[in-house]
């Protein structure tokens, strides 16, 4: 069973996840204006992995037999400048969004909440990954330029991603 104050938590959680799809939306229907197809595929998958990882803490609520309790979603930007500074600002979000989990992992130690620990887990790895996806297209970016056949090259690379559930199992 959890917590009052758990389940307030990661109700909370659930929104800033289906927030971050949301921002990862625009930031797709962005880049797809720009004429970048291969950043808005890798944004739309972002924003398919990002209601993912609301649903996974939506199921626990459920098998928790805690009670889920939807908010409103914030509106999210809809300019986010050059690529360089598109991604950086995904970085930057997604270094909040693991401050986000490290809280509530606090919380579950705090609380000596064994199953949300263990729930925590892969919110806490899954972070790792992000961060470092998001930095590789950074350095490659830097590296590569923003421009002309630099930019065109990761646009391309950005294309292949695609969407892969995480199995809400685990
Ligand atoms: Fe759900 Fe990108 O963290």
């Amino acid at each position: 069973m959890l917590s009052e104050k758990m389940t307030k938590a990661l109700n909370e959680q659930i929104n800033k996840e289906i927030y971050s799809a949301y921002l990862y939306l625009s930031m797709s229907s962005y880049s797809d204006y720009q004429g970048l197809k291969g950043f808005a595929n890798w944004y739309f998958v972002q924003q398919q992995e990002e209601m993912d990882h609301a649903m996974r803490i939506y199921n626990y609520l459920q098998e928790q037999n805690a009670r889920v309790l939807l908010k409103m979603i914030d509106q999210p930007p809809a300019d986010f400048g050059s690529p360089l500074e598109i991604v950086q600002k995904t970085l930057e979000h997604e270094q909040f969004v693991t401050e986000l989990v490290n809280n509530l992992m606090n919380l579950a130690i705090e609380e000596n909440d064994h199953a949300s620990k263990i729930f925590l887990q892969w919110f806490i790895s899954e972070q790792i990954e992000e961060e470092s996806s998001v930095n590789a297209i950074l350095d490659k970016l830097k590296l590569a330029g923003e421009k002309g056949n630099g930019l065109f090259m990761i646009d391309k690379e950005l294309m292949a991603r695609v969407f892969m559930p995480s199995g809400q199992t685990e």
